[in-house]
């Protein structure tokens, strides 16, 4: 079996508010093996964004980590100073964040912007080699050399895209972290880029935490999938489980709602508003929507429960099974 990699445990990510703390990330665990791919799914503003970013610990206030750990190889990266972090950050575990493409510098040459990043994470390798190792990180993002004298407006977005991958990827992290990597794209772009993202990893043998809203995309990537909902991780499981037996009511109206595995299926057409995270629903906070709702759901908070081995979830219709 695998090991572990990345340990993801009771994570809180808060961020203050004059009505007080918006728990955008509250109590999340799960787990990423060495050369594995998870997906982390759920609507906007489940907090999919806050839990890539305090992975990086790249939270800013008003954001807070309010408690829990994130170890990679058993270190936790909450712990580490801002200096130590530094290191990590490219080298270790690197993000492309949402909507990376449109931050690209306009003014800036692409092989300046790559080597930039570079720099500013390890300044111990002379411009010369950094010259140098641009068109071998184009190539592996499958762009052709020309693209390092280029400047942003001259490229597609897709291409963009591929630019923003190799910046994450510049210094061979462990873990990539994808937030929406494809969500400004056409199908036909989306499936390309996904592919060099999987084609990457394999080189690197890296893992990957692909961030998004499309199940159905998802599904065509990931080994393994959570489902985030209003800031929880209401269910954890490999792909092929949780699609042919969703567990968590909330799953189930998500995978209902796609047209078909193969075919790109969004989130959409589930009753109900995603809470309030100020203010959210007592007990499970999915029951003002959910269409299995139980008396005890608004009363009690679920625990997560792995129901059996690989398959975590959180919801009262589970908490009685023995394991
Ligand atoms: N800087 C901020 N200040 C206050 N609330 C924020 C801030 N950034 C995000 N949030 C809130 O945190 C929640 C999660 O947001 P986000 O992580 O961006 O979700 P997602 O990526 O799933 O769309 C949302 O309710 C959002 O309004
Ligand atoms: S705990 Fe109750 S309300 Fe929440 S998802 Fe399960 S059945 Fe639905
Ligand atoms: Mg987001």
């Amino acid at each position: 079996m695998k090991a572990e990699l990345l340990q993801v445990r009771n994570l809180r990510v808060y961020y203050q508010t004059a009505v007080g703390p918006l728990k955008a990330v509250d109590d999340v665990t799960f787990s990423l093996k060495s050369g594995e791919r998870f997906g982390l799914a759920g609507e906007s503003g489940s907090g999919k964004s806050t839990l890539a970013f305090a992975l990086m610990r790249l939270i800013k206030p008003p954001g807070y980590i309010e408690g829990g750990q994130v170890l990679l190889d058993g270190g936790d990266l909450t712990k580490l100073s801002e200096d130590e972090m530094h290191k990590v950050r490219l080298a270790q575990i690197a993000l492309v964040p949402q909507g990376a493409m449109n931050s690209l510098n306009p003014v800036m040459r692409i092989k300046d912007q790559i080597i930039d990043g570079i720099v500013d994470h390890s300044n111990e390798i002379p411009r010369s080699a950094l010259e140098e190792r641009v068109p071998e990180l184009l190539e592996r993002v499958e762009l052709g050399p020309e693209v390092a004298n280029m400047f942003p407006h001259e490229l597609s977005g897709g291409m963009k895209q591929r630019v923003c991958l190799a910046i994450a990827i510049s210094l061979s992290p462990r873990v990539i972290i994808a937030d929406e990597p494809t969500s400004a794209l056409d199908v036909v772009v989306q499936r390309q880029v996904m592919l060099t993202l999987g084609q990457v990893q394999e080189s690197l043998g890296a893992s990957v935490l692909l961030v998004g809203h499309d199940m159905g995309l998802m599904a065509q990537f990931v080994d393994r999938i959570g489902v985030l909902y209003a800031g929880k991780l209401v269910e954890v499981g490999s792909v092929r489980e949780v699609f042919k037996e969703p567990l968590h009511p909330y799953t189930q109206l998500l995978i209902a709602c796609l047209p078909s595995l193969e075919e790109k299926g969004e989130f959409k057409g589930i009753p109900g508003l995603p809470p309030l995270l100020l203010n959210p629903p007592s007990g499970c906070v999915f029951h003002p929507r959910c269409p299995q709702v139980m008396s005890r759901c608004s009363l009690e908070v679920p625990s997560l429960e792995e129901v059996c081995p690989g398959r975590w979830v959180v919801c009262h219709l589970y908490t009685e099974v023995k394991r």
